[in-house]
């Protein structure tokens, strides 16, 4: 487990998932039959399920075949959080989550997660060169995270973040959740 401290007050992690062989062909399986659209707000054209409206009633990670998956992240998150604020017993939970598929040339504009405490990702599908994650610390403390199948990354909610243009011909596929 990495953790990175990017600037006070602000920590991020990442991690690769035990067993994301296992959960993502479930995973791209669901998609193929979930309705995805560009929400209102959302400046690119990434594909989502994410809903303004209706976000806390369309949780991904509290249906199939997600619950398992949801497990093992809040047992990374608890990890995360204990190695780094020193608490062992946190009463965390996945508030929202929803998926993203990034198609190439898409791309998603910065932003921060304010209302949220945490904010991560998990990575279904990352072919090579289809867009780093990027944590905006201040001033040039960048942190490029090149995402991996399987990988976990955890950060604060209120760090302003970005995904690099997707220049592969594949997919790039992500699970993004909020913890509160
Ligand atoms: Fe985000």
């Amino acid at each position: 487990m990495e953790i990175y401290k990017l600037y006070l007050p602000s920590f991020a992690t990442v991690v690769q998932i035990p067993h994301f062989y296992k959960y993502n062909p479930l995973i791209l399986e669901w998609i193929k039959t979930t309705p995805l659209s560009k929400p209102d707000g959302w400046n690119c054209e990434v594909k989502t399920t994410f809903s303004r409206e209706a976000q806390a009633e369309k949780n991904v990670l509290n249906t199939e075949p997600f619950k398992e998956l949801k497990a093992q992240i809040e047992e990374c998150f608890t990890l995360f959080y204990s190695k780094t604020f020193g608490q062992v017993k946190v009463p965390f939970t996945v508030e929202e989550s929803w998926v993203n598929v990034y198609e190439k040339g898409n791309y998603q504009e910065s932003h921060s997660h304010i209302h949220s405490l945490f904010a991560g990702s998990y990575y279904v599908s990352a072919p090579e060169g289809s867009g780093a994650l990027v944590l905006e610390g201040e001033g040039e403390t960048e942190k490029f995270i090149n995402p991996q199948e399987g990988m976990l990354v955890f950060f604060e909610g209120e760090m302003p973040h970005r995904v690099e243009k997707n220049q592969s011909s594949e997919n790039r596929i992500s699970l993004s959740f909020n913890i509160n």
